[in-house]
């Protein structure tokens, strides 16, 4: 027995509690609104934040200690006042930016509810519904992307595939299999005002916000939501560009949607399919922060609900050459990975 190597190990599971239990703290941050109020204002006494932020002086004080032994917030001792650094705040303060963190963190509650089924369905190999990840689920999975599809699909995905951004420009169709609550069809109606945009997804609730988002927008005659399984997807009159944003790994059968899909593009039309972006191998994903978000994430969610709909459970963290490879499988003949910066994305385009 290496007892550093213990040590050190102890040191790290605490740090990893410490970690979670901070979670939770930051997203009463951001319900109170307390990083909003932080931001830009300087050094703040505890009593000046609670009176600022209108929360109890003894809970300010708390959580700012907490903030404080969490990273988030510096403190001065000699002034007793504590302080949002703006590089912490561009983070944690403004949901229409792309730069927005706190959504990942919304998921959190309805994942930790699921824990005693999901231990369960361990045992059994059961899956676990979308369903029963609670009813928050749908925003809180919108939240954890919203930000960044709302300023990046159009400014800087779409144009790495012109023909895409010409034809849905001159009245082309689209599709967003696994759409969600409906955020990238509602994107690409706003920026294509002449393409027809479609919006598939399983689960109900998420289709019934997705709607009602286009009716709040005025958008619902131009974006039509269907409540079906991807292999439902119409094979006819063929569409310019299919998307799925985060959604192919959660299928129950992978190979047999993209199939679907490659016969439903129109003549030279464009499969974006987006995923998770991690290596092959796994030693390469092991220090990698994105990657443990990933790995867990697809863990406690994307693995049982595929499960629970009679699905292999590809998990999120597949990687780009069985990709490659299922999309050679589903006799796509062109398969690429584009080249668009993200820390978290990886894009691949495929043609028929
Ligand atoms: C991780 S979420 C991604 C949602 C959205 N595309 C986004 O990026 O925010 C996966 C979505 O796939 C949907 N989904 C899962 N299985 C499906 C199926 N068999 N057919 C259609 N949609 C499905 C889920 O309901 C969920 O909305």
């Amino acid at each position: 027995m290496d007892k550093e190597r213990a040590q050190g190990f102890m040191q790290k599971v605490i740090g990893d509690v410490g970690t979670a239990m901070s979670a939770a703290l930051v997203l009463v941050g951001e319900r109170t609104g307390l990083f909003r109020t932080m931001a830009g204002a300087g050094p703040l006494s505890a009593e000046e934040l609670a009176r600022r932020g209108g929360v109890h002086p003894r809970y300010a004080q708390e959580w700012l200690g907490a903030m404080t032994c969490a990273g988030y917030v510096e403190y001065d001792a000699a002034s007793d006042r504590f302080t949002l650094p703006d590089e912490h705040a561009i983070y944690l303060t403004d949901p229409q930016s792309e730069a927005w963190l706190l959504g990942l963190f919304s998921g959190l509650p309805s994942i930790m509810a699921v824990i005693p089924t999901l231990a369960d369905a361990f045992r059994s190999g059961a899956g676990v519904p979308f369903t029963d990840f609670g009813e928050s689920l749908p925003v809180a999975l919108e939240q954890m992307n919203r930000p960044v599809y709302e300023n990046r699909l159009v400014r800087s995905w779409l144009p790495a595939m012109p023909a895409v951004v010409e034809r849905l420009q001159a009245g082309g169709r689209a599709i967003d299999v696994g759409c969600g609550t409906g955020v990238i069809p509602l994107v690409l109606a706003r920026a294509f005002p002449n393409a027809r945009i479609e919006g598939l997804d399983l689960d109900a609730r998420s289709i019934a916000i997705a709607r009602a988002y286009a009716e709040q927008e005025g958008l619902q005659d131009r974006v039509r939501f269907v409540n079906a399984s991807a292999d439902a997807l119409d094979r006819e009159p063929g569409y310019d560009l299919i998307t799925t944003f985060d959604v192919v790994h959660d299928l129950p059968d992978p190979l047999g949607v993209l199939k679907r899909i490659r016969g439903a593009l129109a003549d030279g039309g464009t499969y974006l399919m987006v995923e998770p972006k991690v290596d092959d191998l796994l030693e390469k994903n092991r220090d990698v922060p994105f990657a443990r978000l990933l790995f867990a994430m697809s863990c406690l969610h994307c693995v049982p609900q595929s499960l629970a709909q009679g699905g292999t459970g590809l998990g999120a963290c597949w990687g780009p050459a069985r990709a490659r490879e299922l999309a050679a499988e589903a006799g796509f003949s062109h398969f690429a990975v584009l080249q668009v910066r993200s820390p978290a994305m990886a894009f691949y385009e495929l043609k028929a």
